[in-house]
């Protein structure tokens, strides 16, 4: 399962949340403590391991707080997050002391200028830095970043952080979700091939790493692995066994439509104890039953999502 905690975000992605881009009031936004009963919920009926995302999970007051006390529900085994490394250097420390198990830093670009283009934000140098210390960290750390048509160099600059860190590099098909839809699609079947003629030694990675739907590479010389996740061109979607709580409490169970069960207003309708939490599990269980059999990204007008993803958690 992955959390949602917050849709605010410190840096302005072209992509997610563009300047200019409206915050959810606060009050629509789950509390810890609701979020914490809907985990105790997911744990009973089966999650194991839970995700923490946002907009950007590190700026949201008491995170590591919140991070321990998931740790502590019975059944879950894995709690990690994914942020975009500007506060990491800050909170690297409270999250491994709250039992963090693993961390996936966004990065798109290395380049000073090109990172500020996509995010608005002079950042590139500190983000850099987080990965640096989280690599050195004793949890696995994994980078993200969004094919976006940024030339070769780019291409090189971020698989060789697998090469400079013990991290795997991650590179994410553009979906057309929210801001998405205005960004053209990089077919990752050509990404491989300019990948391979990079790096002609690259081999297919046949060992399983961790439970997503990334199809892994490996360079002789390398620390880390390289992945691609391809939810357009490679479809994994018989494969998935995500669902996601927004951070106004909805549970999703694709990230191509809107539909999935209201939990805020089961948390907030005066049903107390047993009798909330047996409702809680019922609308979980039912959004799970009707979990679509796969996503519609290649016939656009049936994605019924309209939200950013800074609001869905990505
Ligand atoms: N398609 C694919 N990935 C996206 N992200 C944000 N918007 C999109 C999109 N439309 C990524 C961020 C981050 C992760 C949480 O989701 O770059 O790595
Ligand atoms: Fe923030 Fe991540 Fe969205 Fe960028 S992609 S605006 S870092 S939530």
């Amino acid at each position: 399962m992955r959390i949602s905690i917050t849709d605010r975000c410190n840096l302005r992605c072209k992509y997610c949340m563009p300047d200019g881009i409206r915050c959810v009031p606060a009050g629509q936004v789950l509390s810890l403590e609701e979020i914490c009963q809907v985990a105790a919920c997911g744990a009973e009926l089966g999650i194991r391991h839970i995700r923490i995302t946002g907009g950007e999970p590190l700026v949201r007051a008491n995170c590591c707080h919140l991070i321990k006390e998931l740790k502590q529900l019975p059944g879950i085994e894995k709690v990690t997050i994914t942020t975009n490394g500007m506060l990491l250097g800050e909170y690297l420390e409270p999250l491994l002391a709250a039992g963090i198990d693993g961390i996936n830093i966004s990065l798109d670009s290395r380049d000073r200028e090109l990172f500020r283009q996509i995010t608005g934000t002079d950042g590139a140098d500190q983000v850099m830095e987080s990965i640096r210390q989280a690599a050195a960290s004793p949890v696995p750390v994994k980078v993200n970043a969004v094919s976006l048509d940024l030339g070769e160099e780019n291409l090189g600059q971020m698989t060789e952080l697998a090469k400079l860190y013990p991290v795997d590099v991650r590179f994410i098909e553009m979906m057309p979700i929210g801001y998405g839809k205005h960004f053209p699609v990089i077919d990752h079947r050509r990404l491989l091939e300019q990948l391979g003629a990079m790096y002609p030694d690259m081999k297919e990675d046949q060992r399983i790493h961790g439970s997503g739907p990334a199809v892994y590479y490996r360079i002789p010389g390398f620390q880390g692995s390289i992945g691609l996740i391809s939810a357009i061109h490679g479809k994994f979607c018989d494969k998935c066994n995500r669902i996601r709580l927004t951070s106004q409490g909805q549970l999703k169970t694709c990230l191509c439509y809107e539909d999935g069960e209201d939990l805020r207003a089961i948390l907030r309708g005066g049903l107390e104890g047993e009798a909330q939490k047996r409702k809680l599990g019922q609308a979980m269980e039912q959004a799970v039953i009707q979990k679509a059999r796969a996503h519609c990204f290649d016939t656009p007008d049936g994605i019924t999502e309209q939200r950013s993803m800074s609001m869905i958690g990505g």
